[in-house]
C-alpha cells in the first residue's frame, strides 16, 4: 500500500485539536503536516520563534484554511514549561490529544546544564516528567497523551544511580533518556486515570537533523547509518497518527519490520523487561526539587 493511501484510509481528524511538542523539524514537523492534511486543528509547542514563523508560513501555503497555532515552549527550562502550561489550560483545554515528541541527542561534553546534567537527560526525561507532573493533575476533560519513544530505550540496561554526574557516553545518555520516557509512560498508565489514555509510539529510524550538535565526522557517519537503515520521515510519523484513531485503544505502536526499524505501524505488547520503575523514582526526586 502506498503511504498516501495509508494516510487517506485513516479517519478524518476534522474538529479535533491536537497539541504537539517539537513540531518545527524532523518527525514532529512531518506529523504536523499529516495532522493538517487530516483536518486537525494543531497547536505546536516550540522553542524557536523564527522556526515557528517559517513553519506557519509553509503550512499556510499548503493548507490555506488550516488552524495552526504556536506556544513558546522549551522542555529544558522549568519556567518556560510552567508558562506554556498556563497557556494550554487557558486557551486549549479542549484538546483531543497531546503528542510528546520533542527530544534531542546532544554531546555530553559540550551540552551540560544544571551542574552536571546533560541537555539530553534534562530535555528528554526530566523536562518531560516536570511538564506532565504539573499538567496532568490539572486536566479534567478527556484526552489522549501520546509519548514519542525510541528503540534506543531498549539498549539501556544499566541501573542508573544519578541523573547528574552520570559519566556515560552521549549514546548511553540518549538511551537512558528515552528509557526514561518509557518509564514516565508506564508511571501514568499504571494510575488508571479515568479521563486520560496513554499511548507509546516509536518512529523507527529516520534521517533527521537530530545529530546536529555532534562534530563533523560523527554527524556524517550517524546520518549515513540513519539514511541506510531507515525509512522516510513521513512513514516514521504514522505511528503517532495511528494512535489518534478513535478505535485504537491505549497501546504501544511500533514500525512492523524486525527490530522495529522501519515499516508501517503495528500494535505490540509493551516488553515487560523494559519496565524500569527505578527510573521514575529517580526523576521524581529531581522534579520535586524543581517545584
Ligand atoms: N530520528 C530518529 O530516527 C528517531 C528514532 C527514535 C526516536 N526519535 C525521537 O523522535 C523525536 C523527534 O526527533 P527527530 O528525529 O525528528 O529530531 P529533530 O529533527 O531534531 O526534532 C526534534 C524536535 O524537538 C525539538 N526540541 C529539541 N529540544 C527541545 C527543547 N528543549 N524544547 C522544545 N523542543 C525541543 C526540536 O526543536 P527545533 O526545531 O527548535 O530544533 C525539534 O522540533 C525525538 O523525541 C527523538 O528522540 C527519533
Amino acid at each position: 500500500m502506498s503511504l498516501q493511501k495509508y494516510l487517506n484510509n485513516l479517519e478524518s481528524l476534522s474538529g479535533k485539536k491536537v497539541l504537539i511538542t517539537g513540531g518545527t523539524s524532523g518527525i514532529g514537523l512531518s506529523i504536523v503536516d499529516q495532522l493538517l492534511y487530516k483536518g486537525a486543528d494543531v497547536v505546536v509547542l516550540a522553542r524557536n520563534p523564527d522556526k515557528s514563523k517559517e513553519v506557519k508560513y509553509r503550512m499556510l501555503e499548503k493548507y490555506p484554511d488550516c488552524h495552526l497555532d504556536f506556544i513558546s515552549y522549551d522542555q529544558s527550562d522549568f519556567k518556560s514549561i510552567e508558562t506554556a502550561i498556563d497557556v494550554i489550560l487557558k486557551e486549549h483545554n479542549d484538546f483531543y490529544a497531546l503528542i510528546l515528541n520533542a527530544g534531542c541527542f546532544t554531546t555530553y561534553k559540550t551540552q551540560k546544564v544544571d551542574d552536571d546534567m546533560s541537555l539530553t537527560i534534562k530535555t528528554n526525561f526530566v523536562g518531560l516528567a516536570y511538564f506532565l507532573d504539573i499538567l496532568i493533575p490539572k486536566l479534567n476533560n478527556k484526552h489522549r497523551i501520546i509519548f514519542q519513544g525510541s528503540l534506543a530505550a531498549g539498549y539501556y540496561f544499566k541501573k542508573p544511580y544519578d541523573l547528574y554526574k552520570y559519566k556515560a557516553s552521549s549514546f548511553q545518555q540518549y538511551c537512558m533518556s528515552k528509557a526514561g520516557v518509557e518509564e514516565i509512560y508506564n508511571h501514568y498508565r499504571s494510575l488508571d486515570l479515568e479521563n486520560l489514555s496513554f499511548y507509546l509510539v516509536e518512529p523507527g529510524l529516520t534521517s533527521t537533523d537530530i545529530l546536529r550538535d555532534f562534530p563533523f565526522p560523527i554527524k556524517q557517519l550517524g546520518s549515513l547509518f540513519l539514511k541506510a537503515a531507515s525509512h522516510s520521515v513521513r512513514k516514521a510519523s504514522l505511528t503517532a497518527l495511528l494512535a489518534l484513531q478513535e478505535n485504537i485503544h491505549p497501546c504501544y505502536i511500533v514500525p512492523h519490520s524486525p527490530f522495529t526499524w522501519r515499516g508501517y505501524p503495528k500494535i505490540k505488547p509493551f516488553p515487560k523487561k523494559r519496565n524500569r520503575p527505578y527510573l521514575y523514582n529517580l526523576v521524581e526526586e529531581t522534579i520535586k526539587k524543581g517545584n
